[in-house]
């Protein structure tokens, strides 16, 4: 009897750390998304949930209520099987570019709606903006044509798929509600099972670049949401990997898309091909094609093939050649040893004062700014030796990057330990 509910009831339960009934949670989600319950009430519920949480029914019910708010994507028309893909975030991490064309080149449809960067982590759309012509605003009929023939699209995703969580979202970010496990599995899995995929594979960063920091809090939120996209019906896998150091050796727009290219080519950082590769044998494997042999169609310019055909598709030029900065500055070793530390946060947050990225939703981006790393973690180095390149249009920005950058590294007697680059896989 959803006229009996009120929102000062559904907070004070909360806040006395009563669970929430489904119709207290679908009623106030709805209101929230129609304009009904004020900001200041539902910063109120977002808080008491921080503080008191959910449980594994609420949890369900809540990303049901934002799935319910919004539109769900339907690709069962397609010919193909479709799989996606989504990572927590990071700095250099641009697997999903490379990864998409390679799931798609095995037949599989990769549909992946993604975000723009904030803060010092990128955004995958940011990065193919910088490729001349290519458009990441597509409309449904021509996302499904671009699935049946070239098989990946990376598009944005449209405020029609759960409008609640984007509300909700924009108000947890300035109420010191982001990091807060139930809000943070349903945000995500909402979004994911509403963009309709028949599986998902979670890439959940863990380390000084990531949302979070340490292994355990990663082990529940990864559990919260392959449980969430599992009773939906989207089969869900995740691995947690390390984002203590940044992934390959070029981080920001342009500078990403470059890596991409190489990696397409056959080459690229060995962290990078390792990850693309473990993230495309789960989606294969999801898809009914176990033991793919992903490396070959790496090599074999298979993958090539499919990125050059969707950048085509979204209205890009695959040959027209990438802007490079206007001016760089070395970052150089200040003692012989082993490079024993490159944090993820600090090189992150340089990139975005480089100009990489926005400090607000509406701030352009520079798409040649970033870094490009020579010495990456446990490289030997000698005093006066390259460890990194600063790149931007606007040089009056090096000296705010550097002061992020230079802490980030240390040079070190020992060599350090060899990285865990997966650290788990949830199947
Ligand atoms: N990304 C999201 O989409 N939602 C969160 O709550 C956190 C990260």
């Amino acid at each position: 009897m959803s006229q009996l509910i009120t929102a000062v009831d559904v907070i004070r339960a909360k806040r006395d750390g009563q669970p929430l009934s489904k119709e207290q949670i679908e009623w106030i989600i709805d209101a929230y998304t129609q304009g009904e319950v004020g900001d200041e009430q539902f910063a109120a519920l977002n808080m008491a949930i921080f503080l008191n949480g959910m449980d594994r029914r609420e949890i369900v019910d809540w990303t049901k209520a934002m799935i319910a708010s919004g539109i769900t994507m339907d690709f069962s028309g397609l010919s193909k099987v479709t799989t996606d893909k989504h990572s927590t975030g990071g700095v250099g991490d641009k697997i999903s570019l490379p990864l998409g064309p390679l799931v798609a080149s095995f037949g599989v449809a990769v549909p992946m709606l993604s975000g723009r960067g904030l803060g010092h982590t990128g955004g995958t759309l940011d990065k193919l903006e910088a490729i001349k012509g290519f458009n990441v605003d597509v409309s449904d009929k021509k996302m499904l044509e671009i699935l049946e023939g070239p098989g990946v699209i990376i598009a944005a995703a449209g405020g029609e798929l759960a409008p609640a969580d984007k509300k909700i979202y924009a108000l947890r970010d300035i109420t010191a509600t982001v990091d807060c496990v139930p809000l943070i599995a349903s945000s995500i899995m909402s979004k994911k099972i509403a963009a309709g995929a028949s599986s998902l594979v979670l890439d959940v960063k863990v380390g000084s670049g990531a949302f979070m920091k340490d292994l355990a809090a990663a082990r529940e939120l990864v559990g919260t949401m392959v449980d969430l996209g599992n009773d939906a019906g989207v089969t869900t896998r995740a691995l947690i990997t390390d984002m203590n150091t940044p992934l390959g050796l070029k981080i920001g727009n342009a500078l990403e898309i470059e890596e991409t290219l190489e990696i397409l080519a056959g080459g690229g950082p060995r962290d990078v091909v390792e990850l693309t590769c473990a993230f495309a044998r789960e989606m294969l494997e999801m898809s009914g094609i176990p033991d793919a042999d992903v490396e070959r169609a790496l090599a074999d310019g298979r993958a090539m093939d499919r990125w050059r055909d969707m950048v085509r598709a979204q209205g890009g030029d695959p040959d027209a050649p990438l802007h490079k900065a206007p001016h760089t500055q070395d970052v150089t070793a200040d003692r012989d040893g082993y490079v024993a530390q490159l944090d993820a946060l600090a090189l992150g947050v340089g990139s975005w004062r480089l100009g990489a990225g926005r400090a607000r939703k509406e701030d352009p981006v520079q798409a040649t700014a970033g870094i490009t790393i020579h010495a990456p973690l446990g490289a030997q180095v000698k005093k006066g030796q390259k460890i990194l390149t600063m790149h931007t249009e606007t040089p009056e920005r090096f000296s705010s990057a550097l002061e992020s950058i230079l802490p980030g590294i240390t040079i070190s007697a020992e060599k350090p330990a060899e990285r865990t680059l997966i650290h788990d896989r949830i199947a």
